[in-house]
């Protein structure tokens, strides 16, 4: 009982020092030089000009449902509003390399979630950014629903490296665009990171 107990407090103090180191960072701040709130809408928007545009949802390849995350064919186009929830509920404003949900404030033919979660395609033998993520529960279970921005030159990226336990062997990389069929999808680990800002909606 009691030693079950001493390594539950232990689990519990790794999850809550993996999250405080982030806490205690720099608010992510939106093109206007603002902060970032949690649960408020922006648009993720490339950086370098003349390769595409917002984040969007999309099918991609041979299956309809759930959709992938793409980047908008046009540059002009913002893509969908998305929101983000920290890890740690009680932060009102995003901060840099947190761990947060990232939802899509849209609504969807599928009937998974618009919140982004990892999953690894065998016929590109890389992770792709998809949706039908689960809210919350921030540990080992839900590994692959946690994504943070980065600093990266004098703007952001988006980055899968969650700090959910000490223990947890989890994947870290850069979010990319893979280009496939004309289709900007979200990968990780590509030729370099997509460069990003935020665009309140
Ligand atoms: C969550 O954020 C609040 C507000 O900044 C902070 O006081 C608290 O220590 C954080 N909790 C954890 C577990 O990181
Ligand atoms: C993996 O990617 C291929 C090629 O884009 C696609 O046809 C397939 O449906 C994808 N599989 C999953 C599970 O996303
Ligand atoms: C369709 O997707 C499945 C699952 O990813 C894959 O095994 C299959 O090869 C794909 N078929 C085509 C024609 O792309």
């Amino acid at each position: 009982m009691k030693s079950s107990y001493l390594s539950l407090c232990l689990i519990l103090l790794s999850i809550s020092a993996n999250a405080l180191a982030a806490d205690e960072g720099a608010a992510v701040v939106d093109i206007y030089g603002n902060p970032v709130q949690a649960g408020v809408e922006y648009y993720i928007l490339p950086v370098i000009r003349g390769r595409g545009g917002g984040l969007t949802l999309a099918s991609t390849g041979n299956k309809t449902c759930p959709l992938d995350v793409v980047q908008e064919p046009q540059e002009v186009d913002n893509g969908l509003p998305l929101t983000f929830r920290p890890a740690n509920s009680s932060q009102g404003v995003v901060r840099v390399s947190a761990d947060q949900n990232i939802r899509f404030f849209a609504v969807s033919v599928c009937i998974q979630s618009t919140m982004w979660t990892l999953q690894f395609n065998d016929s590109i033998s890389n992770y792709i950014v998809t949706t039908g993520g689960v809210e919350g529960n921030y540990g080992r279970e839900t590994v692959q629903n946690w994504f943070r921005i980065d600093e990266f030159d004098s703007d952001y990226k988006i980055v899968h490296c969650p700090g959910v336990c000490d223990t947890c062997r989890v994947v870290c990389g850069d979010v990319d665009v893979l280009v496939q069929d004309g289709i900007r999808r979200l990968v990780l680990n590509g030729d370099g990171p997509l460069k990003v800002m935020l665009k309140k909606a």
